[in-house]
């Protein structure tokens, strides 16, 4: 696996690639790498006769009170695991490659980024459009892949995709859990034993919810346990929202829905999503 760490070096590696008439995979991560990134980097090959991955832990999506000095770097086992899962190129640009003084561009979806995350934490989805407009600028891949863990995220990023033409696939891929079914986040490693025990309310309640909406009952009662059941647990609700799946709206009839959660237990914010069959 080749590293780089300077554009004219990725560029380089991307006009070989390009010479060559490879395919380019492209899985952009913050590092602190689990198995759902694996899962997106396995996708990736199969997609692919290269894989790109990124990763940077991008300061402009955090908020002031966030948490970006804490947020986990491993940049040897991550890089461990990226050449031993046959990852060939991994970029890992400095803040000042990223940002360099002056830069003063930003990227702003409208509407799918406003409700729910984008609510809860300002700024956030224009500094993630803004980073991932500039690693697609860089990598120029045919195929981005992202989890559906971050499932607002995921939404923007395709709203962007569309509303600004770049020629790039973004495919969305399953969360990875946990055996008792809590989404794998590079978060959970802020998670107290006690916490980490409480925190498969969040699955549960989601999937409880969920069902009880496909089979017929009251979407807001349903939510209203779902609520009730995370506060038994200890969990301090951010919000328990059904939607439109694509545009994160009201959901309306005949429209595919997904129910999204976040909420924070011992100061450790989580966040899980469910698709609801049926409308
Ligand atoms: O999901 C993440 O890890 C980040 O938000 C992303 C997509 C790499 C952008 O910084």
């Amino acid at each position: 696996m080749q590293t780089v760490r300077q554009l004219p070096d990725l560029r380089d590696a991307i006009s070989g690639f390009r010479a060559a008439g490879e395919r380019i995979a492209f899985v952009p991560t913050m590092g602190a790498l689990h198995a759902g990134h694996m899962a997106l980097v396995a996708e990736a090959k199969l997609a692919a006769t290269r894989v790109v991955v990124s990763i940077f832990v991008n300061p402009k999506q955090f908020g002031p009170n966030e948490d970006l000095a804490q947020y986990p770097r491993k940049e040897q086992a991550d890089s461990r695991m990226l050449a031993e899962a046959g990852v060939d190129l991994l970029w890992l640009p400095p803040v000042e490659v990223m940002y360099p003084k002056g830069h003063s561009t930003n990227v702003a979806v409208a509407g799918v980024s406003e409700p729910l995350d984008g609510a809860a934490r300002p700024g956030h989805f224009d500094g993630v459009a803004t980073v991932i407009a500039k690693l697609f600028n860089q990598v120029k891949p045919d195929i981005a892949l992202f989890g559906e863990k971050d499932f607002q995220q995921l939404a923007v990023i395709r709203r962007m995709v569309a509303d600004l033409d770049f020629d790039i696939e973004v495919r969305g891929v399953p969360t990875q859990r946990d055996d008792d079914g809590l989404a794998l986040s590079s978060r959970n490693a802020y998670l107290a034993p006690e916490d980490r025990a409480a925190a498969v309310a969040l699955p549960r309640a989601l999937g409880v919810a969920a069902k009880a909406i496909e089979k017929g009952d009251d979407a807001e009662g349903a939510l209203a346990t779902a609520r009730a059941s995370l506060e038994a647990a200890g969990f301090d609700i951010d919000y328990v929202e059904l939607v439109d799946a694509e545009t994160l709206g009201a959901p309306a009839a005949g429209r595919p829905r997904r129910l999204l959660a976040a909420a924070r237990i011992g100061g450790t914010r989580l966040i899980d999503n469910i698709s609801v069959e049926g409308a």
